[in-house]
């Protein structure tokens, strides 16, 4: 910065506090205490500098330019910046500030008589939590998704948040689901401006994201049918897209459904025939349900599953009794259960008959 012929008021200040800092070991800075947004100037008077950088030990540097406008148009403009930036607490300031934790307001009820929303306190039980503690350093805090000084709320276009731009924000840092995605029917869709279609966190949660090895998560074998019925068990949706009908009601009625619904772990849910990301109609030679793949498909599973195994149909209407393997398999298990259900009963009744007969006598 030196060798600038005529630098601005500020790194001159700057300057100064640096040679006062380097002289002294004590040097106090002067206590900063900012009591509104309207005080935010005693920090962007330096940091509205467009060229004020701060050089890292790799030889790369960061921006420090701060333009106060951009707070201003934010969800917290009526925020002072050490409302984030708490460790500041003078000026010049230390170096190595600590990154801002957005928690400490986002988990309490209300701000300065304003509700906060109060989902974000979910992160707390995420997979990307877990992994930060692990000592990922790769996984999202809260900026890592919502950006810093530019929040708008999700409702807003420019939000990283708002809900047609999910997949790219997912998509930094899982890059190749962002691309299958990006080619499936559901992203394609997304694409042609299509609000009916599922983004990354209408099947994973937002702040709540577990891995698919969790039983809570909603995309755990048992529960992936019940995220996708969200919306393939819709009338309305079947009806608008003409898509063909009763897959959901098929495939629970069918020998993987019910066993799925049993806690079967090993049985095909829709995103072990369909896949999770590159999803396709049946018509579309890339996907995995198109008829010429699903040897393949099945074959995941049933060892030696030829174009014959597969040709039995998958999301078969089992009402009827043509369909007699499917058929007497469920009902095998919908009697199975309301038998053992009836005994279990019966076992227990019995048992507090003769309790209450034993106590009874005993008086
Ligand atoms: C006198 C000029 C000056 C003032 C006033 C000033 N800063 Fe800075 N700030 C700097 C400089 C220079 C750096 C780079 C320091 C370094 O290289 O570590 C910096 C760095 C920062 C950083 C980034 C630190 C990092 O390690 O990434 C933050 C955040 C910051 N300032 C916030 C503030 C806030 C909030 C205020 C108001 C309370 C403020 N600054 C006031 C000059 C200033
Ligand atoms: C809503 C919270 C919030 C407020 C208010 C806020 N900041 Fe920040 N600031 C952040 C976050 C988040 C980062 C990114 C680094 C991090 O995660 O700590 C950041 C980073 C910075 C940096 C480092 C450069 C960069 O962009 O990464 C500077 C400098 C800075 N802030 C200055 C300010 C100044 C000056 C103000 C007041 C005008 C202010 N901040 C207000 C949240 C905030
Ligand atoms: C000093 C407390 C504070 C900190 C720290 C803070 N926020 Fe906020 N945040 C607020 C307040 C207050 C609002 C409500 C503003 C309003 O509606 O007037 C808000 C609003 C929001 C909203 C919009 C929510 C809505 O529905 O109105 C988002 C998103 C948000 N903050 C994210 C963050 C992120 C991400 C961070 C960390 C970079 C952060 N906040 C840090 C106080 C804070
Ligand atoms: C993996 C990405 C991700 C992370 C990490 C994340 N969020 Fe979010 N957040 C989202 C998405 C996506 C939405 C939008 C939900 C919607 O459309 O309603 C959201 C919504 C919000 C909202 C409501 C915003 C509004 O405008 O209604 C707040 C507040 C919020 N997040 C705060 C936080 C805080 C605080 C953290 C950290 C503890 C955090 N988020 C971490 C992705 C994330
Ligand atoms: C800043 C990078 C980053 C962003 C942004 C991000 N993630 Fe992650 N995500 C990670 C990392 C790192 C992991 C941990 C990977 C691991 O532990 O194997 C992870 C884990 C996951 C997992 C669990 C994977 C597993 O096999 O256990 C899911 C699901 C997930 N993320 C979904 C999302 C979704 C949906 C979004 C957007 C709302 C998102 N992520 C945004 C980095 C990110
Ligand atoms: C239609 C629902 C759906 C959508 C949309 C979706 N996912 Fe998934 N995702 C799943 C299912 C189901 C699984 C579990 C797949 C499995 O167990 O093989 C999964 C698994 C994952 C995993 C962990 C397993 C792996 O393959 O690494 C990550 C990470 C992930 N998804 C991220 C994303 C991201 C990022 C997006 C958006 C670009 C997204 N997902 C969109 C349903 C979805
Ligand atoms: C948020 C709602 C939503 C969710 C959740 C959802 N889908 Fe979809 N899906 C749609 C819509 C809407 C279409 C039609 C898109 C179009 O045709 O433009 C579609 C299309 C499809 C198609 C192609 C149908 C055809 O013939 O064109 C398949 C296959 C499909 N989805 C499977 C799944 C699976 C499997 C899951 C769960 C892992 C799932 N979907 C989750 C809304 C959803
Ligand atoms: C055992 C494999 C398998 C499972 C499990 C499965 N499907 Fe399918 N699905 C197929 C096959 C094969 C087709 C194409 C032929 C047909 O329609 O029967 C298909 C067709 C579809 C279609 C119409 C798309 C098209 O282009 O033909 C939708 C929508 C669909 N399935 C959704 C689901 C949903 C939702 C689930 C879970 C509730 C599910 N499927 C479970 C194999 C499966
Ligand atoms: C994720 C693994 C998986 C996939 C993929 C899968 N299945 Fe299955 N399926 C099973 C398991 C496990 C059983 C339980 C019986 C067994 O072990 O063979 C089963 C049972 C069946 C049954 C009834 C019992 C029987 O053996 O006759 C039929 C029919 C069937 N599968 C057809 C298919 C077809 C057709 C496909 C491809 C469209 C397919 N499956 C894909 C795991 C899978």
């Amino acid at each position: 910065m030196m060798r600038r012929s005529h630098f601005p008021l500020s790194w001159l200040i700057l300057f100064s506090f640096a040679v006062a800092l380097l002289t002294s070991q004590s040097f106090a800075g002067i206590p900063v205490s900012l009591k509104s947004s309207a005080d935010n100037t005693v920090c962007i008077g330096c940091h509205d500098n467009p060229k004020l950088k701060k050089e890292l030990a790799d030889g790369t540097a960061i921006l420090l330019h701060v333009d106060s406008e951009t707070l201003a148009h934010s969800v917290h403009s009526g925020r002072t910046c050490t409302d984030c930036h708490t460790d500041i607490k003078e000026i010049p300031h230390r170096h190595a500030i600590e990154r801002v934790n957005c928690s400490r307001c986002h988990y309490v009820e209300e701000i300065e008589g304003v509700r906060m929303p109060k989902k974000p306190a979910e992160y707390r039980e995420s997979v990307h939590r877990a992994a930060l503690a692990a000592g990922n350093q790769k996984a999202p805090t809260c900026q890592n998704c919502h950006g810093s000084h530019d929040i708008v709320l999700a409702s807003d276009p420019k939000s990283p948040v708002h809900r047609e731009n999910v997949p790219q924000t997912c998509g930094a840092c899982h890059i190749d689901i962002y691309s299958d995605y990006r080619e499936s029917i559901h992203g394609r869709a997304l694409e042609e401006g299509n609000r009916d279609v599922p983004v990354c966190t209408d099947c994973h949660g937002e702040h709540s994201i577990k891995s698919p090895k969790n039983p809570a998560s909603s995309v755990y074998a048992t529960n992936v049918p019940g995220t996708c019925s969200r919306c393939h068990a819709s009338e309305r949706l079947e009806e608008k897209y003409k898509l063909p009908k009763h897959r959901v009601e098929t495939y629970r009625e069918s020998y993987h459904g019910i066993a799925n619904k049993f806690g079967s772990l090993t049985v095909a849910n829709c995103a072990s025939c369909h896949r999770a990301h590159d999803i396709r109609p049946s018509s579309d030679p890339k996907s995995s349900v198109h008829k010429a793949n699903l040897p393949r498909t099945c074959g995941k599973c049933h060892k030696g599953a030829n174009q014959n195994f597969a040709r039995g149909k998958i999301h078969v209407i089992i009402t009827r009794k043509e369909e007699s393997l499917l058929y007497y398999v469920s009902n095998g298990f919908k009697w199975l259960t309301i038998l053992t259900m009836t005994a279990l009963v019966g076992h227990i009744t019995l048992d507090l008959a003769a309790k209450y007969r034993k106590r009874r006598g005993e008086h």
